[in-house]
């Protein structure tokens, strides 16, 4: 590492660090809102005044969600329905131009009771941040609250109240596409994942005009999908819910989160969205949840196709009975209301608790006092030189540095030809990947555009090689020459966002088509070169892995993707990130995680009788946690301040960290 780099990127001179780890369960997150404050006691008292007011089908109204068009318009009806109070919120419909009509049509009706307008706020708003998983590899809590916060920002002022996001679904299993979405498979890092975003989603006050009202989604267990495949069943233990998958629900509850999204599995047979344990048990009583809970799209709907429920008025009694308050898309809720009460199927009470959820949101929100969005403001905030700048940072902070042999990396940057070869680096959708709010497919900078920003007078061939799907090799000889005529290579290979988020569990999770092939091509080259890993998922790059020199993992970095894959890859970022999720060596080992049970066959490589595969080790490929750095790191000193703790007490470790770089 050269004495320049450093300077840049860490502080040359030796330095000792304490490090604290607290080694118990996360400490309760400070309750963000004191649950009984004059504030409260005064929303309490305006809701039972409207709820005395309504009629049935107003009520009913409140509890239905519609979707609005893929662009962020509402649908004609939506206006028509919002003005008899028969809509209480929407999702997708974003702009303050849009939202504003929206409202208006809400506050011609009968009550006035405006309109929730939610969104899949999930990395950014039009800003878009690295993807969740990636995000989470830097660690770093106020970096994750604070680009949840900048998103927020850009989503109210865009007329957006409501994101569907934290995703806080522990996962283990890197078939799963969603693994993108959350914060990888450790439940103590989820927790704290958990806590940050939901700060910088809310702040102390999500009426405030910079916030919005977050989501804890999905309640629960949808990322132990069996054998990862998206939708598919759960089978969890009770034991396992509580000490692996609720945590992280639980510490956003403490950090003030407001709101619960249904998962669309079942748990032990019970379709989640029904389900009187999580969503009355544990939700409501053991935890006292007095917020909103929203079912998934469609997710009442599909009672029917779970086996719990005969026909829709069935699908929509189960779900209200369990204590799921809004319906996503679907309208039994509505159309089966009345004549569910008439059979006594359902309560008033039942009906009322759900409406009353909503309404206190919308207080809570502010909706009452400020409804609109203001353009003025929209145009300000959002896509602003301050949001570009934190949203470079936190892509920096969410590299990994998965091989280095040699100092391959940093580039030299007196390097007079370089090839960049990948169809992903010069391909300005794919870095926003998917979720990506209003990001639009022509905002992020690529690879190769920063690299000529930053290098006007380096020789630069590129080759794109293949497109994403890597299935023909006819551009593999023209890349591998390209390879071998330049000094050094960024090769930019991976998945693209269409193979990871929802929907989208892979049985393979090799590098897609033929890219591996185009690895070896240019590796034969014989020149220097970096492996940059775009992906949203933990994939099996064992040949990668043993042969090439270097390989920065980047996840799909956002809005300023290349800016920051070009400024770590020339040494002016240090790539600092460590896995939040292991890397099978093949998907035989799926489910592997750092903190498996013990078994009482410990492997041993000379018994037979042990547990392990007889075709592959039971290691994986990088471990949770792993991740290199530029420098290099001395560990000394481990100490410990007691050596006998009880369950609930702490332990202080500290140990002095050196740069030795
Ligand atoms: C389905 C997804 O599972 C959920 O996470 C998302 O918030 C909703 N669709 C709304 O888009």
């Amino acid at each position: 590492m050269t004495k320049a780099i450093m300077r840049r990127t860490l502080r040359p001179i030796a330095f000792t660090l304490a490090l604290l780890f607290v080694l118990s369960s996360a400490g309760p997150a400070q309750r963000a809102r004191p649950a009984v404050s004059a504030k409260n006691v005064e929303i309490e008292r305006k809701i039972n005044a409207l709820l005395a007011r309504m009629t049935l089908a107003e009520k009913l109204g409140q509890l239905q969600q519609l979707d609005g068009e893929a662009k962020g318009n509402y649908r004609p009806e939506h206006l028509e329905m919002a003005r008899k109070g028969l809509l209480g919120s929407t999702l997708n419909v974003r702009g303050a131009k849009m939202t504003n009509e929206l409202q208006r049509a809400a506050l011609e009706s009968r009550l006035k009771i405006p309109i929730l307008l939610g969104f899949d706020v999930i990395h950014g708003y039009r800003t878009i941040f690295p993807v969740p998983l990636g995000e989470t590899a830097s660690w770093d809590m106020s970096l994750l609250e604070k680009s949840a916060a900048v998103a927020a920002a850009e989503s109210r002022a865009a007329g957006v109240h409501w994101t569907f996001a934290p995703m806080v679904d522990i996962a283990r299993d890197p078939r799963w596409g969603r693994i993108i979405e959350g914060a990888g498979e450790d439940t103590y890092l989820g927790t704290q994942a958990a806590i940050a975003r939901v700060r910088g989603f809310q702040g102390t006050d999500y009426s405030r005009p910079d916030r919005i009202l977050a989501t804890a989604k999905h309640w629960v267990g949808y990322g132990a999908a069996e054998a990862g495949r998206d939708y598919s069943t759960t089978n969890i233990t009770e034991r396992a819910l509580r000490e692996v998958y609720f945590p992280p629900f639980k510490a956003a509850i403490d950090a003030g989160v407001d709101s619960f999204m249904t998962s669309f599995n079942d748990l032990d047979g019970v379709p989640a969205t029904a389900n009187p344990f999580v969503l009355k048990d544990v939700l409501r009583k053991e935890w006292k949840f007095d917020g909103l809970v929203v079912s998934d799209y469609t997710a009442v709907m599909e009672l029917m196709f779970h086996g719990l429920a005969k026909d829709e008025a069935d699908a929509a009694m189960y779900a209200l009975n369990a204590g799921t308050d809004m319906e996503m898309v679907s309208r039994f809720y509505n159309k089966h209301g009345e004549d569910l009460l008439k059979r006594k199927k359902i309560s008033m009470t039942t009906i009322d608790e759900s409406v009353r959820n909503v309404l206190r949101i919308k207080f809570r929100l502010g909706l009452f006092e400020n409804p609109f969005a203001e353009e003025g403001r929209e145009k300000a905030e959002v896509f602003k030189k301050a949001n570009l700048d934190t949203a470079k940072l936190a892509a920096e902070k969410s590299f990994v540095l998965l091989k280095n042999d040699n100092e391959t990396l940093p580039i030299k940057k007196s390097i007079k030809e370089i090839a960049v070869i990948g169809t992903l680096a010069d391909n300005k959708a794919e870095m926003n990947s998917n979720w990506a709010g209003d990001g639009q497919p022509e905002d992020p900078i690529t690879v190769l555009q920063a690299l000529k920003d930053k290098f006007p007078q380096m020789r630069i061939r590129y080759e794109a090689a293949c497109d994403p799907k890597c299935e023909t090799d006819a551009g593999f000889k023209k890349a591998a020459d390209a390879a071998k005529d330049s000094d050094f290579t960024i090769l930019v290979i991976g998945e693209s966002s269409a193979m990871s988020g929802e929907a989208s569990s892979r049985s393979n999770i090799d590098l897609p088509g033929r890219q591996l092939e185009l690895v070896k091509a240019v590796h034969a080259a014989g020149k220097p070169y970096a492996v940059v890993l775009i992906n949203g998922r933990p994939l099996t790059i064992n040949w990668v892995a043993e042969n090439s020199p270097a390989i920065l993992e980047v996840w799909f970095p956002g809005t300023m993707a290349g800016p920051a894959i070009v400024d770590t890859l020339f040494g002016d970022a240090n790539p600092g990130g460590k896995l939040p999720v292991t890397f099978p060596r093949s998907v035989g080992q799926i489910p592997i995680y750092y903190n498996q049970k013990n078994t009482g066959r410990p492997f041993k490589a000379s018994e037979k009788y042990t547990s392990k595969y007889l075709d592959i080790d039971n290691t994986p490929l990088y471990p949770f946690g792993f991740g290199l750095s530029y420098t290099k790191f001395a560990i000394e000193n481990l100490k410990l301040d007691k050596l006998e703790i009880l369950p609930n007490e702490k332990l202080r470790v500290t140990v002095d960290v050196r740069n030795t770089g």
